[in-house]
């Protein structure tokens, strides 16, 4: 297994301030690496180093082989950054945005023109190729803007917070998008702090919280890692629970809770148990006419970790261009 992304003891003082604190990183190649932590974690100090834009106190980062600090300039070939604020020209359409960085890394006009058709319609913006830019949605000018970050076809792409003050449809339309990039083999180190976009998009997440790594895994190792599955029984009603809890304690960790006709316990592996347990129960005699498996979300993880409840905001309302683009 290559690692496309090697980040060992980052340490980045801001004045007296230690806002990284040994930060440690691995990315294989090909893999979605999400970093996720609530505002003022040290995400994009974090991206801001791994691509050669800010210098890190002590620590070391490689990006596809080679040394950032030691050959920024190399490192930068490697690397596709997309930020949190869209960084394109308002005055140009998006096709010439895109063919203006196109140009800008040494292409020929004719190659130039053709990766810029191939990405506007890659990202999904054949339609706006000719409007300004200024009359973008948000989600389509985050998209422009990553198709920038595209043009050279990197192999490794950083995207701080790609999605974030997105609407619900420029939040989808995204993770469309960065899909087909891990499709194509593109390593992806993504920050966020929206825990369902961890759980969809990323092969691990590393969870940071002021400066510090405090859980890595996957999504599942992560909801392992704070106990196991709830399995829930519905018994028929007015039937008599004391056989039921005697299968069921037999067969989870810790005490079964009895609610009304409903008996939870906490379980290791939910799916393989409740197979186990009804089995069980059958032979017991006991009427079981319900049974559920809740799996913790990685909302339960990060409250667990950090004693916070992961970030819920509220999708901002569609601005005006995207309403119109709708309609259109
Ligand atoms: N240029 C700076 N000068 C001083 N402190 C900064 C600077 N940039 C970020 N910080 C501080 O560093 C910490 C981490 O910030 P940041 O990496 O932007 O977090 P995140 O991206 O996870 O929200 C925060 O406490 C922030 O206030
Ligand atoms: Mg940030």
């Amino acid at each position: 297994m290559s690692l496309a992304v090697e980040v060992a003891g980052l340490v980045k003082y801001y004045g007296k301030v230690r806002v990284l604190d040994g930060i440690d990183l691995e990315i294989p190649s090909g893999t979605v690496m999400g970093l996720l932590g609530p505002n003022g974690a040290g995400k994009t100090t974090t991206v801001r180093i791994v691509t050669t834009l800010l210098r890190p106190s002590s620590g070391t980062v490689r990006v596809a082989g080679v040394d950032v600090l030691k050959e920024p300039a190399r490192a930068r070939t490697r690397l596709g950054l997309s930020g949190q604020y869209a960084a394109v020209d308002a005055n140009l359409s998006g096709f010439e945005n895109l063919r203006m960085v196109a140009r800008l890394y040494g292409m020929t006009p004719k190659r130039a023109t053709d990766r810029a058709d191939e990405l506007l319609s890659a990202l999904g913006l054949e339609h706006a190729a000719g409007r300004r830019a200024g009359t973008y949605s948000g989600g389509m000018a985050r998209r422009l803007d990553l198709a920038g970050a595209l043009v050279c076809r990197p192999p490794v792409v950083v995207l701080d917070e790609p999605t974030t003050g997105l609407d619900p449809r420029g939040r989808l339309d995204m993770w469309r998008v960065i899909g087909e990039l891990v499709d194509d083999g593109t390593t992806v180190l993504l920050t966020t702090q929206y825990l369902e976009e961890a759980d969809l998009l990323a092969d691990r997440i590393t969870v940071i919280d002021r400066g510090r790594v405090i859980a890595r895994g996957s999504a599942d190792e992560l909801k392992t890692s704070i106990g196991g599955d709830k399995l829930t029984v519905t018994l028929a009603t007015g039937q008599d629970p004391t056989p039921a809890l005697q299968v069921l304690s037999g067969i989870g960790i810790g005490e079964p809770g009895v609610d009304a006709d409903q008996i939870t316990i906490v379980v290791g592996d939910g799916t393989r148990t409740m197979v186990e347990a009804l089995r069980r129960l059958d032979d017991a005699g006991v009427c079981v006419v319900d049974a559920e498996v809740h799996r913790p979300s990685l909302d339960d993880v990060f409250l667990s970790l950090t004693g916070k409840p992961g970030e819920r905001k509220k999708p901002e309302p569609a601005p005006a261009e995207l309403q119109e683009e709708i309609l259109s």
